[in-house]
């Protein structure tokens, strides 16, 4: 008797833990942790820019720009002509000279020019990553300058072409074919 007393406090107390957990009524209005970001705050992380070109800031950069920024910058990681040092990736230079091998050669190393399907990207990865020694730190004139740069030397646009918010969407990638829409739309249609 005494035993099944027990039992039954022991499952009251655990449900109102439980309720405790789940329920949004007894939830504190503030746990006193953390702050409320400021606008400024939530600006600087909120820096996607995608292939429709959504996101992508004011500013511009050429080629010739790009070659100064990429020198003093990128060089010293990535080589002097975008061989790759190391465990640094090649930035310049596609293989395999032809074709996707990618599904029969799954070695076969991806590049810009060889498996990069937006051109938006390029400015979305080295505004948010690069230099990897201080990401963020890049003007929006130097990245323009150093996307412009690293998408002319994979021969992918003109040297001497400028490259905007609105320039930059328009240039098509070497693989950008080689790419499918995911028009999933959820449900049963997930696997
Ligand atoms: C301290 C060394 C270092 C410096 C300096 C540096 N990078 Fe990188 N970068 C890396 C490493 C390491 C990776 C690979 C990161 C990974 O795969 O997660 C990388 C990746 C990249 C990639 C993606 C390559 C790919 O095909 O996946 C780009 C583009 C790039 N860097 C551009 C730049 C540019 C532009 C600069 C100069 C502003 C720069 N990097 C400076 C080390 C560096």
């Amino acid at each position: 008797m005494k035993i099944h007393h027990l039992g039954f406090l022991l499952f009251v107390a655990a449900c109102q833990a439980d309720k405790g957990q789940s329920s949004p009524e007894v939830r504190p209005d503030t746990y006193h942790i953390g702050q409320t970001p400021t606008a400024g705050q939530v600006a600087a992380l909120d820096i996607d820019a995608n292939p429709t070109g959504a996101g992508l800031p004011a500013g511009q950069g050429t080629a010739q720009a790009g070659a100064a920024t990429y020198v003093a910058k990128c060089a010293m990681c990535h080589g002097a002509k975008g061989e790759g040092i190391e465990k640094n990736p090649k930035l310049i230079g596609t293989q395999p000279a032809a074709g996707f091998a990618f599904a029969t050669d799954v070695k076969a190393p991806k590049t810009i020019g060889n498996y990069w399907p937006y051109a938006t990207t390029l400015y979305d990865y080295i505004r948010r990553t690069m230099p990897m020694t201080a990401p963020g730190s890049l003007t929006p004139d130097e990245i323009y300058g150093l996307v412009a740069f690293l998408l002319s030397e994979n021969g992918i646009i003109p040297a001497t072409a400028m490259i905007d918010a609105k320039s930059l969407p328009a240039v098509k990638m070497p693989a950008q074919a080689h790419f499918v829409k995911d028009n999933r739309t959820g449900g049963a249609t997930f696997r």
